[in-house]
């Protein structure tokens, strides 16, 4: 049969691993695909990059029209990280009729609407698996393989970054900084990973995963996220202590025909399989009402874990598989959005820690204020303060104060900080996290 010919736009990291596995896995790929797979054209801004790939002369181009222009190019594998100029060549690939596969997350989170609807005016499809959890087919689960149920919740660690350093952070004692420094250097962190580890990137993929579990289209603005920068190694150790890992959780959860969202660092019991994803895995847990619990786990990103997700999207296109699905994807949705909860309804329990004055009446005043906003509390922990012997006279030494809340409303606890914050006795800061029980 004539090969299905592929055009790369954006040979870097991912790029150049799908490169890799086109050529070096070429029969193979022609077996299962039922046709060759040829690697026609792929576009860099800098021809004399190493890409730790040999390529036919003629394959690299630095004039991205080459692959646009090419009526013998069907796929185009779309690379490039970002907004601009991503968007724009995606456009003018669906507009001149090419399916597309694309690893662009941030991309496809402010703008599938105007993808999507580009591709079903042409007749093409957009193939994401490689966006959301890297090496994990996450998409193919949630929009396909789990067809059969009601989604009523996703729980995932999305970010390997985010989970790589407070895996290190917690097993070796370290701060954030040492930590985040570290896995620059590993390469598990961006030059900038603030998207990383702001929570950016693990909200973009809770958007993409919802919009296909729920067929409802949600904004990073319509749901609280928060990342790990502002996290101590106090808070993973006293976590510890009370039976839970704290983790860069994206939720989405049905309730009460509304969805609650959010990205947070989130306190889970150490016998949840989650809690037990280390370094810089990604794990997913979807609740399905025929199906029950299930997980998936693996490498979220790097250079192969993504380019395999690429493939098997291309081994897709090569088949018609994607051709089924993708077009039909906002009919079978259809009459289902929801709602999303806004921010102050979302319910949980709650880890809270005070930095407060060693002396008397402290707790109590706080418990009153907390007990004032209907909050009632779990469990605390209060360690003798270390200061204690060297305090001066009339001066307090400042200890810590761990709360675990029973589930309220996060509107609740914010009407409480504020009056907690008139309290003398408390410093800076104040640390809440979710419990996911
Ligand atoms: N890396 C991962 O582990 C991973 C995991 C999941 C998803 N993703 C997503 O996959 C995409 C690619 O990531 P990556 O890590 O491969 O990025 P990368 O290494 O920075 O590669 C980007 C490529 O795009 C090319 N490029 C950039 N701007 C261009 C322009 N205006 N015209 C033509 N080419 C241009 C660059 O050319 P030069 O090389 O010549 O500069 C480079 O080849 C991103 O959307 C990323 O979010 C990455």
């Amino acid at each position: 049969m004539s090969p299905l010919e592929i055009g790369i736009i954006g040979m870097g990291n991912v790029g150049s691993g799908v490169a890799k596995i086109l050529t070096n896995q070429a029969d193979m790929l022609t077996r299962r695909a039922g046709r060759p797979i040829h690697l026609r054209k792929a576009t860099v801004r800098d021809l004399s990059r190493d890409r730790g790939v040999t390529l036919p002369d003629g394959v690299l181009t630095m004039d991205v029209n080459e692959v646009i222009d090419d009526p013998e190019i069907s796929v185009v594998v779309q690379l490039i990280g970002g907004i601009e100029p991503a968007r724009e060549i995606m456009l003018h690939c669906l507009n001149a009729g090419k399916n597309v596969v694309t690893a662009n997350k941030a991309l496809l989170c402010e703008h599938s609407d105007e993808i999507f609807a580009a591709a079903r005016e042409n007749n093409c499809c957009v193939a994401y698996e490689a966006a959301v959890a890297g090496g994990i087919p996450i998409i193919d689960v949630v929009g396909e393989s789990l067809a059969s149920n009601q989604l009523l919740s996703i729980e995932a660690i999305l970010n390997g970054t985010s989970n790589f350093i407070l895996t290190e952070m917690f097993n070796r004692d370290a701060s954030y900084d040492e930590i985040l420094h570290e896995a620059q250097q590993l390469g598990y962190a961006e030059a900038d990973p603030t998207f990383d580890i702001d929570g950016t990137d693990a909200a973009q993929k809770l958007v993409l995963l919802t919009h296909l579990a729920w067929g409802t289209r949600v904004s990073l603005e319509d749901f609280p996220r928060r990342g790990i920068d502002t996290l101590e190694l106090a808070d993973l150790k006293y976590a510890g202590e009370l039976g839970y890992k704290v983790k860069l959780l994206a939720t989405s959860r049905l309730t009460d025909d509304r969805l609650e969202m959010h990205v947070q660092p989130t306190l889970i019991k150490t016998d949840r399989p989650l809690a037990n994803i280390d370094g810089a895995f990604n794990a997913v847990s979807l609740m399905g009402d025929a199906v029950g619990r299930t997980w998936y786990c693996g490498p979220g990103a790097g250079q192969m874990p993504t380019a395999s997700a690429v493939v098997s999207d291309i081994v897709d296109m090569a088949l018609g598989r994607t051709a089924l699905t993708f077009p039909h994807l906002e009919i079978w949705r259809a009459g289902s959005e929801h709602e999303v909860v806004p921010r102050e309804e979302i319910t949980s329990r709650f880890y809270l820690r005070f930095q407060v004055e060693d002396r008397p009446h402290v707790f109590a005043d706080i418990a009153d204020i907390l007990g004032q906003h209907d909050i009632s509390l779990a469990s605390i922990i209060q360690h003798e303060s270390p200061e204690l012997d060297e305090a001066k006279e009339g001066e307090c030494s400042i200890v810590p104060l761990v709360v675990m809340t029973h589930r309220t409303q996060l509107g609740k606890l914010l009407a409480a900080d504020k009056a907690l914050s008139e309290l003398d006795a408390l410093r800076e800061p104040r640390i809440r996290l979710l419990v996911a029980d």
